[in-house]
């Protein structure tokens, strides 16, 4: 699903200073893999994650993700191709305010491009549903806990059944039961839908619901 060769990612800050987020990075994902990445706060997690994304470019190497290098195709290309292809979880939950959690995990169907998909709500509705959440489809982000807001954009992230789930950080706003809850739910989503998942977090101890863990440190995967 997701091949790194030799990947790099330097940011230049002017006057020739240079910050290697991400140094030389070989890694092969297997379709069905539950990878997580740990490391230090600075050691390239979210770089690593944003590369594979096709949210940024390489300095050197390539990313190949399910067959193809997406950075390379315009912009509009790549909008689609994420949309469909790969669902986000990052740190602290992004939903919109206005919308309900129903309305929320049926937002991100009107991107692609089967115009709105005719099943959206009943298909977030079911979402909804597996992380829990059967009676907040119409409360808004405001009335949930973090932990509920989280369900509600992990609901989302899997409206236009991605093959990749990536999560930054998913749990490290939140208590260690919540945190426990989010994990077993990713656990879950993996054991009965069989999506790739990558994700990163600084604790440790969360590689246990992962099937693999790599640890980087400097940019590098050291483990
Ligand atoms: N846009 C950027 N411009 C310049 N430097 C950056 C940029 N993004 C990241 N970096 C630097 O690259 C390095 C890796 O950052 P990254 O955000 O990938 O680490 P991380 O492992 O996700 O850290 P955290 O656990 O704190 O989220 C850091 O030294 C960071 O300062
Ligand atoms: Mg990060």
């Amino acid at each position: 699903m997701i091949e790194l060769h030799g990947v790099s990612k330097t940011y230049t800050l002017g006057k020739g200073v240079e910050v290697h987020a991400v140094q030389d990075v070989d890694l092969t994902v297997d379709r069905g893999e539950f990878a997580i990445i740990t490391g230090r706060s600075g050691s390239g997690k979210t770089t690593l994650l944003n590369l594979v994304a096709g949210l940024a470019t390489p300095t050197a190497g390539r990313v190949i993700l399910d067959g193809s290098e997406i950075w390379r195709l315009p912009d509009s290309a790549q909008s689609l191709w994420r949309s469909k292809t790969i669902g986000f979880v990052f740190q602290f939950p992004s939903l919109l305010p206005s919308l309900t959690a129903l309305e929320n995990v049926m937002l991100p169907t009107m991107f692609v491009d089967d115009s709105g998909r005719a099943d959206a709500a009943s298909r977030a509705t079911e979402l909804l549903d597996s992380v829990g959440l059967a009676d907040k489809l119409g409360s808004y982000p405001r009335q949930l806990s973090a932990g509920q807001q989280q369900r509600v954009v992990i609901a989302r992230s899997l409206v236009n059944d991605p093959q990749l789930l990536l999560a930054d950080e998913p749990t490290s706003d939140l208590d260690e039961q919540t945190e426990h809850e989010i994990m077993t739910i990713f656990q879950d989503i993996h054991t009965r839908t069989g999506i790739t998942i990558l994700l990163v977090t600084h604790a440790t101890n969360l590689v246990r619901f992962g099937t693999r863990a790599v640890r980087m440190s400097g940019g590098q995967i050291v483990a």
